[in-house]
C-alpha cells in the first residue's frame, strides 16, 4: 500500500529532475523551493540535463528578451525530447503564469505551473506522465511556502537567499510582476528566523532577504495582533541571530523606504551597507506616468537621509530607458539624477511593453526603438563612468570580504564581495570559500575590484 501512489509512475524510481533558472533572485530562490517539493515527493536532482527524466525551466516575463531566451531553451528541450521521448518538460514561473495553456500548444511543453502552484508539481508530473497535459496557474493570497526548507542549489555553501514575502501590490504601469506573482503577502517571521538558524547551522555566512518590495513586509502574529513585525524589526531579528552573519536584502521601494530601516542598518554592523533602490527615471512627470508613488525630489531626499544616517552606504538602482511618452528632457533628467546621486552600480533596461499591464492598455509605446537604444547607451556610458569612479575611490582602502569561491575569470584566485556589494578578486593564499578576510584594494575596473589580503 505504501507504494500505491508511486506505482502510477512508469518511471523507474527515483526519477530525476533538472531545473534551469532565468530571471531575478526571487526565481533562484523559488527553484530551491521547487527542488525541495520534488525531493519530498521522491524525485532526485539530476547531475546533468541530458540525463534528467524531468526538465523544468523557471522563467521570467519582465521583458520580452527574457521570454525570447526561454523560447530558445525550449527549442533545445525539444531536441532532447526527440532523442528521449519519455522526458517530461515543464515551464514554471512568470512566463507560465502569463501564457498559461498557450505554452502547451507547441508540443514541447508537458506541464505549466505558476509561482504559487509549485506544491502541485508532483501531481502535474504524474498527469503529464500518464499522457495528460498538466497545468496549474492559480495565484494565491496566502502561499509563502513557509514550511518548505529550500534545497540550496548554489553549492557555494556560503551565501543563501531567504524569501520573506511574495507578490507585489504596487502596479507600476510597465510591470508584469503583479499579474504573474499575484498579490503581496508576507511570510511568518518565525519561519524566516527558523530558516536563517538552519542556514547558520549548516555553516552559511550570509543571507539575502528577498521580496519584490521588502519595505512593505508586515507580519501580524495571530496570537497577538497588536504586535506587527515590520521590515525594520525583521531585519533586526535576523541580524541578532548571529553577529557574524552578514545580512543583505533586496529590493527596496523608494516610496516605502523609511528611516526606521536606515537606523536599523546603521545600528547593526552585520547588516551590509548597501541599498538597492530602483529609481526607474529621473523625471517627476515620467515617474507619475509610471505610477511609482514618489518623485525626483522625494527620491533625492531619501538618498540624502541614507547618506546622513549610514555614511558611506553603497546605493544601486534600476533604470528604464524609453518608457511611454519619454521626451529628450525626461531623459536628460535621468542622466542628471544619475550624476547627482552617483550610484555605485545600476541595472539599465530598454522599456519593453508587456501585454495587459496598465502601460500596454492605456499608453502608446511611442518612443522609437532607435531612440530607446541611443538613450540606453547614454545611460550605460554615464553609469560605467560613475561605477569606475566609485571603484577608484576604493583603491587603497581595506574591506572585509566574504570569500564565495573561485573567481570565474581567474580560477586560481578567490572572489567575494565587500559589504558594499562590490565583487573583489584576490590571490587565494591559504584562504577558502566562507572565510572573512581583510583585503586591500590595489586596482579596479568599472565592474570589479582586485586586491591583496592583509
Ligand atoms: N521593461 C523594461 N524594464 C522593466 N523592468 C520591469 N518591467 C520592465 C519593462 N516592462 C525593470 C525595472 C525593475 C527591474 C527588475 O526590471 O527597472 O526594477
Ligand atoms: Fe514591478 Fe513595481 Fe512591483 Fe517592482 S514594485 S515588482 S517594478 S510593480
Amino acid at each position: 500500500m505504501t507504494n500505491f501512489q508511486l506505482s502510477t509512475y512508469n518511471f523507474q524510481l527515483p526519477a530525476t529532475f533538472f531545473i534551469e533558472t532565468y530571471g531575478c533572485q526571487m526565481n533562484a530562490s523559488d527553484s530551491e523551493v521547487v527542488a525541495a517539493i520534488m525531493q519530498n515527493a521522491g524525485f532526485t536532482i539530476a547531475g546533468d540535463i541530458r540525463e534528467a527524466d524531468i526538465l523544468f525551466i523557471n522563467t521570467c516575463a519582465v521583458r520580452d528578451n527574457a521570454e525570447q531566451r526561454v523560447w530558445g531553451r525550449l527549442d533545445f528541450f525539444r531536441q532532447l525530447k526527440q532523442r528521449r521521448p519519455s522526458v517530461i518538460t515543464g515551464v514554471l514561473g512568470c512566463m507560465a503564469e502569463r501564457l498559461k495553456e498557450t505554452l502547451l500548444e507547441n508540443g514541447t511543453v508537458d506541464l505549466v505551473a505558476g509561482p504559487d502552484a509549485y506544491r502541485s508539481l508532483p501531481q502535474l508530473v504524474r498527469e503529464a506522465e500518464s499522457g495528460q497535459k498538466g497545468i496549474n496557474t492559480l495565484l494565491s493570497r496566502e502561499e509563502t511556502y513557509a514550511d518548505i526548507s529550500p534545497v540550496r542549489m548554489d553549492k557555494n555553501g556560503v551565501t543563501a537567499f531567504v524569501s520573506i514575502m511574495r507578490g507585489c501590490n504596487n502596479m507600476c504601469a510597465y510591470c508584469v510582476v503583479p499579474y504573474t506573482r499575484g498579490p503581496e503577502r508576507s511570510r511568518p517571521a518565525d519561519s524566516i528566523l527558523a530558516e536563517v538558524r538552519g542556514l547558520l547551522e549548516k555553516g552559511y555566512k550570509e543571507v539575502t532577504l528577498l521580496g519584490q518590495n521588502v519595505n512593505s513586509y508586515a507580519w501580524k502574529n495571530t496570537d497577538d495582533p497588536s504586535k506587527t513585525i515590520d521590515f525594520a524589526k525583521l531585519l533586526e531579528l535576523v541580524a541578532l541571530e548571529d553577529p557574524a552573519l552578514r545580512v543583505r536584502f533586496s529590493t527596496s521601494h523608494p516610496k516605502d523606504m523609511n528611516n526606521a530601516v536606515l537606523y536599523t542598518i546603521a545600528m547593526y554592523p552585520n547588516i551590509c551597507n548597501h541599498i538597492h533602490l530602483p529609481v526607474q527615471s529621473g523625471s517627476t512627470r515620467l515617474l507619475q506616468v509610471m505610477n511609482r508613488g514618489y518623485w525626483r525630489e522625494s527620491y533625492l531626499e531619501r538618498i540624502a537621509r541614507i547618506r546622513e544616517i549610514i555614511p558611506g552606504c553603497a546605493i544601486s538602482t534600476d533604470i528604464i530607458a524609453g518608457f511611454c511618452s519619454e521626451t529628450d528632457d525626461d531623459h536628460a533628467q535621468t542622466l542628471s539624477l544619475l550624476r547627482e546621486v552617483a550610484f555605485d552600480a545600476a541595472y539599465m533596461f530598454k522599456y519593453s511593453e508587456r501585454p495587459n499591464t496598465k502601460a500596454a492598455r492605456q499608453f502608446s509605446d511611442d518612443v522609437p526603438d532607435g531612440i530607446k537604444t541611443r538613450r540606453l547607451m547614454e545611460i550605460i556610458a554615464l553609469q560605467n563612468r560613475l561605477s569606475l569612479e566609485s571603484n577608484r575611490r576604493d583603491v587603497g582602502k581595506t574591506f572585509e570580504v566574504l570569500a564565495e569561491g573561485p573567481s570565474k575569470r581567474s580560477p586560481g584566485d578567490l572572489a567575494g564581495r565587500t559589504p558594499h556589494n562590490k565583487m573583489v578578486v584576490f590571490p587565494k593564499a591559504h584562504c577558502k570559500a566562507g572565510d572573512r578576510v581583510s583585503v586591500k584594494i590595489t586596482a579596479c575596473s568599472s565592474a570589479t575590484l582586485t586586491g591583496v589580503m592583509i
